[in-house]
């Protein structure tokens, strides 16, 4: 066909591409415009973007460094910042912050987010000069789904602040909201090219040993776990109060959390397991997998989670006051087995469960750790050892003056075990003991620290 006779419908042709670019160009350009007036200083002309984050097991922590981290690769500086450590005074004086949040407890704050929720959320700031954006994180699976993240983008709101985006909320770890906000800091660098930060993946472990620590009890099996890298890979560095993940085949839940019981120079990694059954007598998908179904030839999926909320830190040197029901003395024990190492102040484990016939985990070793005064004041709460219930809280309000004592001589608190029942009980017992403004102060300070579920 002649060329002369296609000009018009080429000429169509080009109009339409023409114009269907000018128009891409236009959205694009308008987009930026937008991300521009939203995101003060964005594409790292800007300040210091504040990171603030509350964390009660370390995911939200994480999160935050990595943020921080990518912001940095880009140009961009960023400053991290327990909230727990925030005032209106200074959150004012703010242009650009992040608060990256989690929720415990039923819809609170995590503990180093509680001082903030107490003090600050209960009064007014002026934030007109702020710009934030937030990541909740939580679990629908409880009824006040990311009750603090929402509650913090409220007073936010309520104060003058103003959202560069929608709060982004992550349930149990999606990989969609975590991209999501990944995307937003991109915009916030003035990138879309941040180095990948999501979570390292699972490496393969095996069980070389399995020990049932309670025979005969009434509660349910007990099971003392060793785990080794497979393959004969070389046994990764934690701290005592970190985490481990395990992601059991065919478990349709995200990873399932356990208190590290050792440290490195053990050799070995250690958990103290339940096995867990449901209301059908069937066995829990994670606790079951790892008590009885996995083989000790098998892997098992694992990755170590750091607890920075529940290592020893700054308090190193410190007396401390260990209290514990259940599993919770798998913290617990990774915190004694490093303080023999090092000979570092004295300890005072305060440990409940149901019967000593039984349940008395790892007694020869606590037994020998009070021999050798490692342990220097045990207290253990058999609570059906006799006709009334008798709790760890009942303990250390019985040694109430002792507990005063131990606290003003500086001693910290660390706490393992049940969040409901156990940790709200204890929480309330040193309220009454320390009287409730010395206790949060010590929870801001680090010097009350929990590991809790
Ligand atoms: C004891 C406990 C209580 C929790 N309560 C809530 C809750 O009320 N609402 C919610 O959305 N998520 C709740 N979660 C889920 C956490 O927010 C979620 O696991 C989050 O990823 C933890 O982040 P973190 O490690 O930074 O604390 C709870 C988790 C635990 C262990």
């Amino acid at each position: 066909m002649p060329i002369l006779a296609e000009l018009p419908r080429l000429l169509a042709a080009t109009a339409v591409v023409g114009g269907y670019a000018g128009l891409c160009l236009a959205i694009l350009l308008r987009a930026r415009h937008a991300a521009s007036l939203q995101v003060p200083g964005s594409g790292g002309g800007g300040g210091v973007v504040l990171i603030a984050y509350a964390s009660q097991t370390g995911f939200a922590e994480q999160l935050a460094r990595d943020s921080a981290q990518a912001l940095r690769s880009a140009g961009v500086a960023a400053e991290l910042c327990e909230l727990g450590r925030l005032d209106a005074t200074r959150l004012s004086a703010v242009e650009r912050a992040l608060f990256i949040v989690s929720t415990c407890g039923e819809g609170d704050p995590p503990d180093n987010g509680a001082l903030f929720a107490r003090r600050v959320i209960t009064s007014t700031a002026a934030l007109q000069g702020l710009h934030y954006g937030l990541l909740a994180l939580g679990d629908s699976s409880y009824t006040r789904f990311c009750g603090f993240g929402r509650m913090l983008d409220d007073w936010l709101i309520g104060n003058g602040a103003r959202p560069m985006f929608d709060r982004i909320e992550v349930d149990q770890a999606s990989d969609a909201a975590l991209c999501q906000w990944q995307h937003a800091l991109g915009h916030l660098a003035g990138t879309a090219d941040l180095p990948d930060w999501r979570a390292p993946g699972f490496d393969s472990w095996w069980i070389r040993t399995r020990t049932c620590l309670n025979p005969g009890s009434a509660g349910a099996p007990t099971f003392h776990l060793e785990l080794e890298p497979a393959d004969g890979a070389p046994l990764p560095l934690w701290e005592a109060g970190d985490l481990v993940q395990v992601l059991a085949p065919g478990d349709p839940q995200r990873p399932r959390e356990y208190s590290i019981a050792s440290i490195p120079a053990d050799g070995r990694l250690h958990l103290l397991v339940r096995q867990q059954r449901d209301a059908s007598g069937r066995l829990g998908i994670a606790s079951g997998w790892l008590t009885d179904a996995a083989a000790l030839d098998e892997p098992i999926a694992l990755r170590l989670r750091p607890h920075r909320n529940f290592r020893l830190g700054d308090n190193h040197t410190r007396p401390l006051i260990l209290i514990g029901n259940g599993t919770g003395l798998a913290g617990l024990r990774a915190h004694l087995r490093a303080r023999a190492r090092t000979g570092d102040g004295r300890n005072w484990l305060i440990f409940g469960e149901r019967n000593a016939a039984h349940d008395c985990y790892y007694r020869n070793e606590l037994e020998d750790w009070l021999a050798r005064d490692l342990i220097v004041r045990a207290d253990f709460a058999f609570s059906r050892d006799q006709a009334e219930r008798l709790y760890v809280q009942h303990r250390l309000i019985k040694a109430a003056a002792t507990v005063r004592e131990w606290v003003t001589g500086g001693a910290a608190i660390y706490v393992c075990g049940n969040a409901v029942g156990m940790a709200t009980e204890v929480d309330a017992a040193l309220g009454q003991i320390l009287g409730d403004e010395f206790r949060d102060r010590l929870l801001a300070e680090g010097r009350y620290r929990r590991d809790v579920y």
